[in-house]
């Protein structure tokens, strides 16, 4: 099984197209949208140009990547909007799966108390109750412009189900890539293997009926169309196929939470972003935090000294996280220590310039003191500068491989985000402890980091990522490649990226990623450098300046940045 499961990862990072040098960043006058899909784009910018806002259109993009995008947009997962209204006015919205109400602490371990591989990653029990269809109709109602309907949001996405869209090269390769993965599921099979059995091939028409049933549902009776009625009984007909635990209850008591962003500084600009149950805003912050306590010219882009402090600081930053962080309704998170410019001085008090700390050497801070391979993101920026950010999932590619039977989509097993025994690293090599164990409708720990950067209290980057852990390093290195290294957008996205998390005590690096001479200077210094076997995350992010939005889609996806 861990062989499988390592295979179907590396899969998923194979798939990307090669890093091509990077082009010019998309430009736009009123709007912009970039997200992993063309037909999502356009989804998005069609409701801009309508005079609809940035969340009318960030909605209509969510439930079009659940047509075009089905191994990472969702209706059977969850996520997390970042807004930035031009009013001044912030927000966010959790709208991530909760454990069912009939989970419990050691149900992915057997007898003898050892995790059973795949059982949270390739089961139904890995499905946590999916929040999408409640945030993105929760968000169109309360601050979308009200000029736009819920039909109007989700008809480009019922027509794209419905009529079918032609299948590009990259999405055609990957459906065959995982045909063996799909032949485990029969409703997956039925739509995602052509009915002859044959390769895909580019421009094939993919129709999604089953799908289009359900968005229809959903347009004519908001989310009561999925957490109530025939697709929640589908749900938990599915659920009983296996090991499932998703009741009717615990689809019609779902609730996505607004909740205050996690902000701070880097630099002087403003950095307003996720906080928990995603680790990622607060990871974010605490390791900007840290490095801004370096001199800028002394850490050249990519060079040796550069490579060793971002990996010493997200080695430190990683074992808090470890330790610390879990859905805050459930566990008291210390915010202000991952906030604190003074806890990020003590922090990295014992980094040393020529050498590596080994990570069981690094343990999580004290906050007494101090209390107080599958996702996507897209960023929408709109006319009146009204920015969100939203980064969306199933956890890996195609979830846990299980479509609703006559519902048409894939759930998610984002129940391997929790941590199933204490120290012992999930799909991502991420290790957890209480904080972040099962309990009945807590939701796992996340790292996505959907993001917002304000320059003089307006929004200046709308950022965020696919990845697992390594979301919040992408984050960051794009956050510096524009702040500090002074790259367009387009540039910033596509440049090479590493990742280190503590645990494992290694830093990985993309292909052709570092320079042979900083590889040996690092390994001189006591870095294990890891070549990654793919790339790492997909950053689709937009700027905004004085003249214009810039898009800059990641080099390393088909992605699309269209401005209007
Ligand atoms: N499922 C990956 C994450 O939320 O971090």
């Amino acid at each position: 099984m861990k062989k499988i499961i390592l295979q179907l990862l590396l899969l998923s990072f194979y798939m990307k197209p090669l890093l091509g040098a990077s082009s010019n960043p998309i430009y736009g006058q009123n709007g912009m949208v970039v997200s992993t899909s063309q037909q999502a784009s356009q989804a998005g910018i069609d409701i801009l140009k309508k005079g609809g806002n940035a969340i009318d259109a960030a909605v209509a993009v969510g439930f079009a990547l659940a047509v075009t995008s089905p191994s990472n947009g969702n209706l059977g997962g969850g996520g997390f909007l970042v807004a930035s209204f031009s009013n001044g006015k912030t927000f966010t919205l959790d709208h991530r799966e909760k454990a069912p109400s009939n989970s419990y602490r050691d149900m992915f371990l057997d007898d003898s108390g050892s995790v059973i591989p795949g059982m949270s990653l390739y089961s139904r029990a890995g499905s946590g109750v999916p929040g999408t269809v409640d945030g993105l109709i929760r968000i169109l109602q309360d601050h979308g412009s009200g000029k736009i309907s819920i039909r109007e949001v989700l008809s480009p996405a019922i027509r794209l189900a419905e009529k079918g869209f032609l299948l590009s090269y990259y999405e055609a390769r990957q459906f065959n890539a995982y045909k063996a993965f799909f032949e485990r599921n029969d409703a997956a099979a039925d739509i995602f293997i052509r009915k002859d059995k044959r390769p895909w091939k580019v421009e094939d028409r993919f129709i999604q009926r089953d799908l289009s049933k359900t968005l229809k549902r959903i347009a004519k009776h908001g989310r009561d169309g999925f957490y109530t009625g025939p697709v929640a009984k589908m749900i938990v007909e599915e659920m009983k196929r296996g090991n499932g635990l998703i009741s009717m209850d615990d689809l019609f008591n779902y609730s996505s939470k607004y909740r205050e962003p996690v902000t701070g500084s880097y630099k002087g600009y403003e950095v307003i972003s996720m906080g928990p149950p995603s680790s990622g805003g607060a990871l974010l912050i605490n390791m900007l935090n840290m490095l801004e306590l370096y001199e800028k010219d002394s850490l050249e882009w990519n060079s040796s000294d550069y490579v060793h402090i971002l990996t010493e600081i997200e080695r430190r930053a990683y074992a808090d996280r470890a330790e610390h962080m879990g859905d805050p309704d459930y566990w008291d998170v210390p915010l202000e220590m991952f906030k604190s410019k003074e806890y990020a001085e003590i922090r990295t008090a014992d980094i040393d310039i020529n050498k590596a700390s080994p990570s069981d050497e690094v343990y999580a801070g004290d906050p007494a003191g101090y209390e107080s391979p599958e996702t996507t993101h897209y960023s929408v920026v709109d006319q009146w500068g009204n920015a969100v950010s939203v980064t969306t999932t199933i956890n890996l590619g195609y979830g846990n491989g299980c479509v609703v039977k006559g519902a048409g989509f894939f759930l998610n097993n984002e129940m391997d985000d929790f941590s199933s025994k204490p120290g012992v690293p999930n799909v991502f090599g991420l290790v957890g402890n209480e904080a972040n164990a099962i309990e009945p409708n807590k939701r796992p720990l996340s790292s996505m980091t959907p993001t917002i950067i304000l320059k003089n209290n307006k929004p200046f980057l709308v950022i965020g990522s696919p990845g697992g852990s390594t979301i919040i390093t992408t984050v960051m290195q794009t956050i510096l490649n524009v702040v500090d290294h002074d790259m367009d957008i387009k540039e910033a996205v596509c440049a090479a990226r590493f990742h280190s998390q503590w645990l494992p005590d290694v830093i990985q690096i993309e292909p052709r990623g570092l320079a042979k001479d900083v590889i040996g200077n690092l390994e001189l210094r006591g870095h294990k450098i890891v070549p990654r076997g793919g790339y790492i995350g997909e950053s689709n992010c937009i700027m905004i300046r004085e003249d214009g939005i810039y898009g800059g889609g990641d080099c390393r996806g088909e992605t699309s940045a269209i401005g209007y």
